[in-house]
């Protein structure tokens, strides 16, 4: 089976659109699991995983890069705090936030800290969603090492962090703001009515194409002033053809 008939296998069985991924990264990842796994080509591949639920989500947790941390690029998280959200909370009573492919949930935790710190006591909702089941069982349990806790700073950390172990737990009280649940960008339907979308340094895995399509999806899932906030290294050239305006780095407003 050569690596076009793989992705086509796994499009119609499992719904996961390779195609929609910059080829030569994927087809490194995919290819150094075989290596690690001692699995003989692509063929071998789609049988273990068709065969057995666990291992095609191990393959799927080797596949996407999880990286991340929380408040990620602070000047951006410093425009979301002092900028952004105070707007939009002065014109909406709660909010409803999504973050798209949160991996470890760093990123609707921070989002939490934020809200928590600005509008105390207001039930706004924050969804947040990835693709990988195993990644948001760690967001789930909410545990972080140092090295994703290192924008977090002290009045933070002592307000809204357990440390236990070396680890750094985040309070109940912001684990409840967050709802997790399994969503892919490329193959699901968008949820629709959000003043906020986060999603950021995920497209850059993505074709050209396959980005237009998801931008497009924001913008329709997007209430209008709605915000989307997206990664340091993304871009959206077309946003005035998806009836976007370009805020502040980083930032783009539903018209
Ligand atoms: C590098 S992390 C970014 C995490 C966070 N947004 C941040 O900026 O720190 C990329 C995440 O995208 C997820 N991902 C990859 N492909 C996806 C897809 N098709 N749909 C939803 N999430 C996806 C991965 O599982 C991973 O957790």
């Amino acid at each position: 089976m050569d690596f076009g008939e793989f992705k086509r296998r796994m499009l119609a069985h499992f719904r996961l659109d390779l195609h929609s991924y910059k080829e030569t990264q994927l087809k490194r990842r995919i290819d150094s699991f075989l290596l690690r796994k001692k699995i003989n080509g692509y063929a071998d591949l789609f049988k273990l995983i068709a065969a057995d639920r666990q291992a095609y989500e191990m393959f799927l947790d080797h596949l996407t890069i999880n990286v991340s941390e929380f408040f990620r690029d602070p000047h951006r998280w410093q425009d979301l705090e002092k900028i952004i959200l105070p707007g939009l909370l002065q014109g909406r009573g709660t909010l409803k936030i999504w973050s798209a492919a949160c991996s470890i949930g760093a990123e609707p935790y921070s989002l939490g800290i934020l809200l928590d710190e600005l509008s105390p006591g207001r039930a706004h909702r924050i969804d947040a969603t990835d693709i990988d089941k195993n990644i948001l069982e760690k967001a789930r349990a909410g545990r972080y090492n140092q090295d994703v806790v290192r924008n977090v700073s002290r009045e933070r950390m002592a307000r809204y962090f357990t440390v236990s172990d070396g680890s750094y737990l985040i309070n109940e009280n912001i684990k409840r703001k967050v709802s997790f649940s399994r969503h892919d960008l490329l193959t699901d339907d968008y949820p629709q009515g959000y003043d906020l979308i986060v999603c950021r340094n995920v497209t850059i895995y993505f074709t050209r194409e396959a980005q237009d399509k998801i931008n497009q999806s924001f913008s329709r899932s997007l209430q209008p002033g709605g915000l989307l906030f997206i990664g340091g290294s993304e871009m959206i050239f077309n946003h005035q053809e998806l009836g976007l305006e370009k805020i502040l780095p980083c930032f783009y407003r539903k018209k």
